[in-house]
């Protein structure tokens, strides 16, 4: 049976892979060991899966004592490259939460390290198994638009989901790259994918002036908020699983889950206008809002052969937004209008995407015509388009991803 271990036991880290492992898995591999740099959250794995696994104090004496074929890492973006590349020097697989990393520097250290590993990293682009999004990749393959010649696309974050990005570690650009990458490597990705294409330069902006210090009323957190009875961004920690995973760990670490979004602190956009060229010709137009008053997405993509459009909302907001929801409409050039009725999201994480990448990941795919597994390259190439956004922003000019990548 192989042997995993896994560092990072948040809510993604435990609700995403420990548990499900233990749960679902347990006869077909083995999950040896846990670290986190918080003990007490490590510690959770168990409870939550309901078998004792070792908590390791240090992340290198779980590789020595396990030995594991492949390390899970699901920690604060900004740490991924440190233990992927541990990882693979100690001759192990590696599957990596999106975004792979969030620097172009740390992007080329994880592909230099796999290549003289000789082992494999696997990004985990959950997005790409959602049903919805499959159907949508099928017809590209199809050419049901012929060659995409530019791409519209919209996602909007709500004020409940947005704003938990501005109350933890997202919030600042040192740790998640900025929702530009953090998030947006998600979306970025799904266009590269449809595409089948790789970025070539882009240009960007972004302001924050939704969250951050806009208002006067603020404090250090909601727990012990002054504002709590009349702030409409008041969030209750003592909720599960929050109370657990975070409040009753917080002494170990000090990180708190429900801080001010109104903080000085927050240095990363709420809002972001992004130009994309593609090598093949394409142009993308992207922007990201976080604050608006519902959530979901649009797509447009405009080919050769007509116009493929769909508008998803989140499944909160069912009769809001614009477009027919969760239809994908095609438009061709002898004037038609082919409306197709894509599979819905199902049961499960991110409308049960997490269920088929899981069964992928752990049990394993003997074809993958779609190309739903992520390497390395895909990884880099998703957030080559965030991190060169950042570079546009703070230098005011159109960045190149070959001046960080090279010929890739
Ligand atoms: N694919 C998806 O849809 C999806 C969804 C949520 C999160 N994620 C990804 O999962 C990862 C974790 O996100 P989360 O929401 O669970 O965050 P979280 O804050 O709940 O968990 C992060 C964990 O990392 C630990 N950690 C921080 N620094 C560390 C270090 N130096 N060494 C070891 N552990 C460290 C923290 O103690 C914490 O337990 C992120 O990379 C995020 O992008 C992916």
């Amino acid at each position: 049976m192989k042997k995993f271990v896994q560092v990072g036991c948040g809510i993604r880290g435990i609700e995403g892979y420990a548990e499900p492992i233990l749960k679902e898995f347990n006869n077909r591999i083995k999950l040896c060991g846990v670290y986190d740099i918080n003990p007490k959250r490590a510690a959770l794995v168990s409870e939550f899966g309901g078998v004792e696994v070792p908590v390791y104090d240090d992340f290198d004496k779980m590789i020595d004592a396990v030995k594991p074929d492949t390390v899970i890492v699901t920690t604060k973006d900004s740490m991924h490259d440190f233990y992927v590349i541990k990882a693979l020097e100690a001759g192990c697989d590696v599957i990596v939460e999106k975004p792979m990393t969030t620097t172009f520097e740390k992007a080329n250290a994880i592909r230099e390290a796999e290549i003289k590993s000789g082992k494999t990293v696997t990004v985990v682009f959950n997005l790409r198994y959602l049903p919805f999004f499959a159907r949508v990749k099928e017809l590209m393959q199809e050419k049901a638009i012929g060659d995409v010649l530019s791409v519209h696309f919209e996602w909007l974050l709500d004020t409940e989901h947005g704003a938990d990005y501005f109350r933890r570690w997202h919030r600042r650009r040192e740790n998640s790259g900025s929702l530009l990458v953090h998030k947006s490597t998600h979306h970025f990705d799904l266009i590269n994918w449809f595409l089948e294409d790789d970025p070539v330069a882009v240009n960007a902006y972004g302001s924050t002036r939704f969250y951050g210090p806009t208002r006067e009323n603020r404090s250090e957190r909601c727990l012990t908020c002054p504002h709590k009875k009349t702030c409409e961004f008041y969030l209750d920690i003592n909720q599960p699983p929050m109370d657990k995973i975070y409040l009753a760990c917080e002494d170990a670490d000090g990180y708190y889950r429900d801080s001010c979004i109104f903080s000085e602190e927050i240095d990363i956009e709420d809002s972001v206008s992004v130009n994309v060229l593609y090598k093949k010709g394409a142009v993308m137009s992207y922007s990201l809002t976080a604050h608006s008053p519902y959530e979901g997405l649009r797509i447009a993509f405009n080919g050769t052969e007509g116009r493929l459009e769909f508008c998803k909302m989140d499944w909160r907001y069912p009769d809001l937004g614009q477009g027919v929801n969760n239809v994908i409409t095609i438009f061709n050039r002898r004037g038609e209008k082919i409306v197709i009725h894509a599979p819905q999201d199902g049961p499960g994480g991110h409308g049960g995407a997490d269920e088929k990448i899981r069964d992928n990941l752990f049990i394993g795919c003997n074809s993958d015509p779609l190309g739903q597994m992520a390497d390395t390259r895909a990884g880099m190439m998703s957030i080559g388009i965030g991190m060169a956004a950042n570079i546009s922003m703070k230098e005011k000019r159109r960045v190149y991803l070959s001046e960080y990548y090279g010929d890739l």
